[in-house]
């Protein structure tokens, strides 16, 4: 058997903010993924796969958000790392590891790789002095988002530093005409200082972004096209060195042999990965070398959005390939939230935040659900409408799936003590009044099911859970179907009859069967509720694997609980006007 190990990130949020049901697109997908393969590839058979994410510390923001709040940066990301934390739990997001940058790890790796590329002969390190704004109250050279100013085309007051609001004309923060500083509001002096660049220009990295992004299948075919944008001809080069350093006061960690400058939030970033992952090996005795090492034979996957393309298919990889690393695998690239069609808005009450969805009483598989059908794979954003959430979620899950259920479990505690038939296809061929033809051993309607089975596997695999859920639903149609044709109802009316008996006795037991494996195909996206159903079925935790096994002629189900309930509008409702 070909032993699989794997590493898969999400992006690591920012620890200055909360998350909101943008960056759960991102969570919940990676998280349905890792499900998915953890359930095909169980640990039992030596199969490693592995989790891990952590909080995005360091950075201008922080620390100006922290001084603002009268703390330490320490005692925000702290914090918030709990809130995070709070959050993903809340929706089922099951890490191996949450970590922080701000770690002993991450810096260990941070000054590694830093090391190496510098060392490298010549060195793709290098440095020359930059001028920026610099904010005399503060003592701070501003990043862009905090420098405002006047318009340098229409003269509209208090604009910021890349567009204005009033005339709409794009710019640099250095045409803004009297710029002033958004944090102390002190009017901005220019100043040079000395800044280190990694080389990315040089021609070691750009012949190898040009082989790893365009040659080798690491990206998704729209990515490979941005990328195809950002390198230009073979003839041009069209990268620029990338300024990684920043001068004190900086919250980050300080670059070695440079006292007082600091390593950029986003060089630190990505390694933070690897700091992750070191953690974790360090408390389960995990092999991080054979993860990392150059010629690794393991998987790495990084789940990212659009946004932050540009950071994981160029800078992370020719920093990885010029410090002797390996490299990612692939890069799973997705789009933006819109939600009824908008970008989330403040204003609109579609700002909303996890804790906010949570604290209505909003189920969080309802999302999971809801974005699972939606996730196609591609770099497409990705529209919530509360609309369609409300019918996907009442007549998909809970009308056809979870009703399949509550029918069938009624009939057999009520007549069979709870026990299930032999279903085994030769019993239903001959006892079932509309034979059921056979296959395999199996009956019609459960062979269907599982002949799908490959297909689904194959569109979960590549992200495609749009697709897995059409196919899915269909299937829980056809089970709806084949209980309505079978009429156990009426068969139940004439009960004393042997062999109606035993016709309602195997309809309910195949019944349950079939939702029995459509448990297994919803497992990796409902995780809560495939356990409910896992105790209601009176089973162990079902792997992919389980598909193929039966419930045997005499197993005893529990009587049927709810398992989940309708959604109801006026939560939604009260739940944006929470977030206005
Ligand atoms: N800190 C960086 C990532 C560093 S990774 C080494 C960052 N943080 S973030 O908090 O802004 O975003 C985290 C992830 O959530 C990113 O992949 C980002 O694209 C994703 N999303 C944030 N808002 C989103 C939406 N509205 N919609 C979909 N994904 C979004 O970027
Ligand atoms: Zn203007």
């Amino acid at each position: 058997m070909n032993i699989r190990k794997i590493l898969v990130t999400s992006a690591l949020p920012y620890a200055n903010g909360s998350i909101h049901l943008g960056h759960l697109v991102e969570y919940i997908q990676t998280d349905i993924w890792v499900r998915f393969q953890k359930m095909c590839l169980p640990k039992e058979d030596g199969h490693e796969i592995y989790f891990v994410c952590a909080d995005d510390t360091h950075g201008t923001p922080i620390m100006l958000r922290a001084e603002k709040e009268g703390i330490t940066p320490e005692a925000l990301i702290e914090r918030v790392h709990n809130e995070h934390l709070r959050d993903f739990t809340g929706f089922h997001i099951e890490f191996d590891n949450y970590y922080t940058t701000h770690s002993p790890e991450t810096r260990q790796y941070s000054e590694d790789i830093y090391t190496k590329l510098k060392t490298k002969d010549p060195s793709l390190i290098t440095t020359h002095s930059v001028e920026q704004f610099y904010d005399p109250v503060k003592n701070i050279f501003l990043p862009d988002r905090f420098i405002k100013g006047e318009c340098p085309k229409c003269s509209a007051k208090d604009q910021y530093g890349d567009n204005c609001e009033i005339c709409g004309a794009a710019y640099a923060p250095t045409d803004l005409r009297n710029p002033y500083s958004a944090v102390s509001s002190a009017a901005l002096v220019r100043k040079t200082s000395e800044h280190f660049f990694f080389k990315l220009s040089d021609n070691r990295c750009v012949s190898f972004l040009r082989k790893w992004t365009l040659e080798e299948n690491h990206l998704q075919t729209e990515a490979a096209n941005k990328m195809r944008e950002w390198l230009g001809e073979e003839e041009e080069n069209k990268l620029f060195d990338w300024d990684i350093s920043r001068d004190a006061p900086y919250f980050g960690f300080e670059i070695p042999d440079a006292p007082g400058k600091y390593f950029y939030v986003w060089l630190d970033a990505p390694i933070g990965y690897m700091g992750s992952f070191k953690n974790l090996c360090n408390q389960h005795n995990i092999n991080f070398n054979e993860f990392w090492n150059k010629n690794s034979a393991t998987e790495l996957y990084h789940f990212i959005g659009k946004d932050i393309l540009y950071f994981h298919a160029l800078f992370w990889p020719a920093m990885l390939e010029n410090s002797g690393y390996r490299t990612p695998t692939q890069i799973f690239s997705h789009g933006f939230l819109t939600i009824n069609g908008e970008k989330m808005s403040k204003s609109r009450g579609t700002f909303i935040t996890a804790e906010n969805y949570l604290k209505q009483g909003l189920n969080p598989e309802w999302l999971r659900y809801y974005y699972a059908a939606k996730l196609n794979g591609t770099m497409e954003d990705v529209d919530l409408s509360f609309d369609d959430f409300i019918t996907r979620v009442n007549s998909d899950l809970v009308g056809k799936y979870v009703n399949i259920a509550s029918r069938a479990a009624g009939f057999l505690v009520k007549y069979f003590h709870s026990q299930i038939a032999d279903i085994s296809g030769q019993t239903c061929k001959s006892f079932l009044q509309e034979p059921e033809p056979i296959r395999d051993g199996k009956t019609r309607l459960v062979h269907e099911l599982l002949e799908n089975a490959a297909i689904i596997r194959t569109h979960m695999e590549n992200r495609r859970y749009n697709l897995a859920i059409s196919e899915i639903m269909a299937l829980t149609g056809k089970v709806n179907e084949y209980w309505d044709q079978q009429k156990p109802w009426d068969k139940a009316k004439q009960i004393d009859e042997i062999q109606l008996e035993l016709a309602l006795h195997l309809v309910s037991s195949i019944t349950i069967e079939c939702f029995r494996i459509l448990t297994i195909f919803l497992k990796p996206i409902l995780p809560m509720l495939a356990q409910k159903a896992e105790s209601f079925l009176n089973v162990e935790p079902m792997q992919w694997e389980d598909l193929w096994k039966t419930l045997p002629q005499g197993h005893k189900i529990k009587s049927y609980e709810h398992l989940m309930v309708r959604v109801d509008r006026k939560k939604i409702d009260a739940m944006i006007k929470a977030s206005k």
